[in-house]
């Protein structure tokens, strides 16, 4: 599938199943609730993209993000999930990239997501990203399998992104 042939919306809470359905199908991501995803597509909605289908407006990416409660100036990335047919064509990159163009995301100076370190395929998203943005990438443990997880979830290490010059 073309990324051409797909438009970038703000989610709306109608969304919220699909959002649900749509990271169902991409292990390795944690499911959430249908009300988590309904509130991302809702309180969350500014921070969050949907990529549909221009035609069918099928759902086939997601990004959910917030901007940091105390710091304007970080868009935490929570989830990244696009659709086995659209993926490799840049789509999860260029939804990020949307989001930043965002009012919403004026402050934002720094990018910060987790990532387990046996997801190669996120790893290499956000280091693509961190070149196309020109900005340095910086990794670190946000959440410890033992310390956090009480050893039920592999480490999550916080990437953070920036700054970013806009
Ligand atoms: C990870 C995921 C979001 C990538 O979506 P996508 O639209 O195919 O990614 P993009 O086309 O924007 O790729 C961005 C970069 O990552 C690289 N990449 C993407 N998937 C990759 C993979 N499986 N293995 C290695 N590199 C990969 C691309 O080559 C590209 O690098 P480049 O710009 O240097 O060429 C998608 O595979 C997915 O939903 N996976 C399951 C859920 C998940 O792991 N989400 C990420 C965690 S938040």
């Amino acid at each position: 599938m073309s990324v051409n042939k797909l438009v970038f919306k703000k989610p709306v809470p109608e969304d919220g199943a699909n959002v649900y359905e749509l990271v169902k199908k991409c292990p390795p991501l944690d499911g959430n609730s249908v009300y988590c995803n309904l509130l991302q597509t809702s309180h969350f909605a500014d921070t969050c993209v949907a990529a549909k289908r221009n035609d069918t407006q099928e759902l086939v990416g997601f990004v959910s993000g917030y901007v940091l409660p105390n710091d304007s100036s970080t868009l935490f990335i929570w989830q990244v999930a696009v659709s086995e047919s659209a993926r490799g064509e840049g789509l999860a990159k260029k939804m990020i990239v949307n989001l930043l163009t965002r009012e919403s995301c004026s402050d934002v100076k720094f990018i910060h997501t987790t990532i387990t370190k046996s997801n190669q395929a996120s790893w290499a998203l956000f280091r693509s990203l961190s070149k196309e943005l020109e900005a340095d990438l910086t990794e670190s443990i946000q959440f410890d399998q033992e310390l956090h997880f009480n050893g039920q979830h592999d480490t999550e290490f916080l990437v953070e992104i920036g700054p970013i010059s806009r």
